[in-house]
């Protein structure tokens, strides 16, 4: 085991997703955009219009700052969080998804590559070949969330592989299309709106109002697929997902799932009343809002993705938090730990600490009782009184340590929470650590 991340107030997950939601708008906005784009481009020519190219121009400029500036800087982040806050499920990704991630960066340079070819050959090269690079922008922008949507729903849910072990069953997973023509359809969405703040800022009124028309429609049909395909997402989830968001075990994630379908039909009603009723009001400010609700929504959608795998990070595989193997895969000659881990400790494992503390000991018990709770709670729960991630202080306010231990014993009662993996020692240790943060 590697060592556990303790983040103050907020929470290792909570850190995460804030990233996350930050990264998820220019990384859709760079895979929707482009379509919008070559379509107009294409316009311009067979029209003949090349007040459509200047349009074009300011909307290219926008997306290589945004996107491959603020998006790609948020993509490392994204890298670095998850990496120290789930080593281990981060190291089986990639030995798994090694090739997958290695395709996909391929992708990511032709992308970056083809968008500034784009942006510094418009009206230098022939329209023919400038349409050409568009179109590979396009596909290899989207060629890349191709890829990653494998590996991101593979995670909630890993289908056939559990057996098999192989790359493709893993990849092609039961949630894999859904959520990929989800991210395809809601991706026009955004960059309908970007569309729209770029088209409020032209002088040209008759300009503005037809381009802002245009792109509210990709919005709205981005919206219109997004919910079809949505809809078809939850229906294949796992059934103890189903019984967390429906059954009401977790209450929290049909807030989140509300909020995301509210959000949607505010975004409806923007794009038919300033895109289609009254595209001159459309303005920049009112853009901007809106695009602030959509980074909203944004959050409560993949908070949701991320919340239904509770209480695993890698679906029936491996446990959040403490990061132990749950599930035997013979194909990868994985081994599952929690009967040896209980009976030789969870502390024997976690090299990293002087040999003093590979053991509980009456002197030693409250350290070590801590820094089980930091691995084994701390991904999912912070542990100040006024932290932001369901402050462990909060939940246990008031319990004794016989009680705590007594919950400890019982964790994997809740259908959301692992098991408290550890000898009885350990246990006894971490409830002791857990009752002074509780008084
Ligand atoms: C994989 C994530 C995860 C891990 C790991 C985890 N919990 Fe939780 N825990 C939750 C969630 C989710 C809730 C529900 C809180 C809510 O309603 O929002 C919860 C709730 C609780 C509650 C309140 C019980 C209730 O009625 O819901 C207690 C107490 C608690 N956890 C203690 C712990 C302790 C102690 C540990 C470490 C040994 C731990 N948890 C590890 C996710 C986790």
């Amino acid at each position: 085991m590697y060592p556990a991340w303790l983040v103050p107030i907020l929470g290792s997950g909570l850190v995460i997703a804030i990233i996350a939601t930050f990264h998820i708008l220019p990384s859709h906005l760079a895979t929707g955009s482009f379509w919008f784009n070559v379509w107009l481009e294409r316009k311009a020519y067979k029209e003949n219009r090349p007040e459509l190219l200047q349009f074009l121009k300011k909307y290219v400029l926008l997306i290589l700052v945004f996107c491959f500036v603020y998006g790609s800087i948020t993509g490392v982040w994204i890298w670095f969080s998850a990496t120290v806050s789930s080593p281990r499920a981060i190291s089986s990704l990639i030995h798994n998804y090694v090739w997958g991630w290695a395709t996909e960066w391929v992708f990511f340079i032709i992308e970056i590559v083809a968008i500034y070819v784009y942006y510094y050959t418009f009206g230098k090269i022939d329209s023919h070949h400038h349409l050409r690079v568009g179109w590979i922008y396009a596909w290899g922008a989207w060629i890349s969330m191709v890829i990653i949507t494998g590996i991101l729903a593979f995670m909630l849910t890993p289908g056939k592989w559990l057996e098999t072990g192989n790359f493709f069953d893993g990849f092609f997973n039961p949630t894999y299309w859904p959520q990929l023509f989800t991210r395809t359809a809601l991706m026009f969405s955004v960059a309908g709106i970007y569309a729209m703040i770029v088209a409020s800022t032209l002088d040209n009124v008759d300009l503005k109002v037809e381009i802002t028309r245009k792109a509210s429609v990709w919005g709205i049909g981005g919206l219109i697929f997004g919910a079809i395909f949505a809809y078809w997402y939850i229906s294949k989830l796992p059934p103890e997902a189903k019984d967390l968001v429906f059954g009401g075990q977790l209450p929290y994630l049909k807030t989140l799932l509300k909020v995301s379908i509210i959000i949607g039909v505010i975004l409806g009603i923007y794009f038919v009343l300033f895109g289609l009723a009254i595209p001159k009001a459309s303005n920049p400010l009112l853009g901007i809002l809106f695009a602030l609700v959509l980074f909203l929504g944004i959050g409560a959608g993949e908070g949701f993705r991320e919340g239904v795998r509770r209480p695993y990070v890698i679906n029936y595989f491996m446990y959040g938090s403490s990061q132990v193997i749950a599930k035997s895969i013979p194909a990868k000659k994985v081994k599952e730990q929690l009967s040896k881990l209980n009976k030789e400790g969870y502390l024997s494992v976690l090299y990293y600490l002087p040999e003093r503390l590979r053991r509980v000991t009456e002197k030693n018990k409250l350290e070590v009782g801590r820094i089980l709770v930091a691995h084994e709670c701390a991904a999912c729960h912070t542990l100040e009184p006024n932290g932001l991630l369901r402050p462990l202080p909060k939940l246990l306010s008031g319990m004794e340590k016989d009680e705590i231990k007594d919950l400890l014993d019982s964790l994997n009662d809740y259908p959301y929470m692992p098991p408290f993996v550890g000898t009885e020692e350990e246990k006894d240790a971490a409830a002791l650590y857990l009752s002074t943060i509780a008084k």
